[in-house]
């Protein structure tokens, strides 16, 4: 995210300055790092998400596309479980930054228009992205490109965190909802919580740091 836990977050003055433009916001990242933004996401920082997240998905190596890949931490894991790894995000700067970390299997595109072509992709996957992207549109753009009966898995923020402003957060029911009115068969939902030893299920959404649906493409 654009991510910061609640309890962080007090720490903030309570006026806001301007939020900075998208571009802008992730160019700093990209520049800085995003401890150095007050910022963060769980992919990111969380080995045992990155963990937790490659258990979903069958152990057979997979053609997997990240859609806002960022700097790419995630998708080197995945790498190096032997998975076919491209990333796509709207972000130069961010793409440049996670080649310098070795995920260079990258293009500079928007969710809503992936260069590729129908049936690519064993899975997708949009990690902490999707509250950026008009969801219907997005999973519709996301369904193109992977194949009959290929998974979706997609992590977005729950109640425990604050998310940037200009991050959008939709409820897990959005997404499964937005899911299975695109032709996806909703098999798995989870409110997590995020620790540096651990990923569990958090009581509810208004506790999780991440909410995860997944879905496989019926037809
Ligand atoms: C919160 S970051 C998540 C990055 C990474 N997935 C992670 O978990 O660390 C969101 C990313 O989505 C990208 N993004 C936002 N809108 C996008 C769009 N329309 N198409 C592609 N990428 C987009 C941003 O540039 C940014 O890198």
């Amino acid at each position: 995210m654009t991510a910061k836990k609640k309890s962080a977050a007090k720490k903030k003055p309570a006026k806001k300055a301007k939020a900075p433009s998208h571009a802008g916001f992730y160019k700093e990242v990209a520049a800085q790092g995003w401890r150095q933004t007050g910022y963060m996401t769980f992919s990111s920082s969380y080995l045992t998400l990155r963990r937790w997240l490659t258990a979903q998905l069958p152990a057979k190596k997979l053609r997997i596309l990240s859609i806002g890949c960022g700097s790419g931490e995630l998708e080197i894991h995945l790498a190096d479980q032997s998975h076919r790894v491209t990333g796509i995000d709207l972000s130069l700067a961010m793409l440049i930054r996670g080649a310098r970390k070795g995920f260079a299997r990258t293009a500079q595109a928007d969710a809503l228009a992936l260069p590729f072509g129908a049936a690519s992709f064993d899975a997708v996957i949009i990690p902490e992205t999707i509250g950026h992207l008009p969801l219907a549109e997005a999973i519709a753009e996301a369904r193109r490109v992977l194949k009959k009966r290929g998974r979706i898995l997609i992590t977005s923020y729950g109640g425990a965190v604050q998310a940037h402003a200009k991050f959008k957060k939709y409820r897990r029911f959005d997404i499964a909802d937005a899911l299975t009115d695109a032709g996806f068969l909703v098999d798995a939902q989870h409110d997590l919580t995020v620790t540096s030893k651990s990923v569990r299920d958090a009581p509810a959404e208004r506790d999780a740091d991440i909410i995860y649906v997944a879905a496989t493409r019926l037809d």
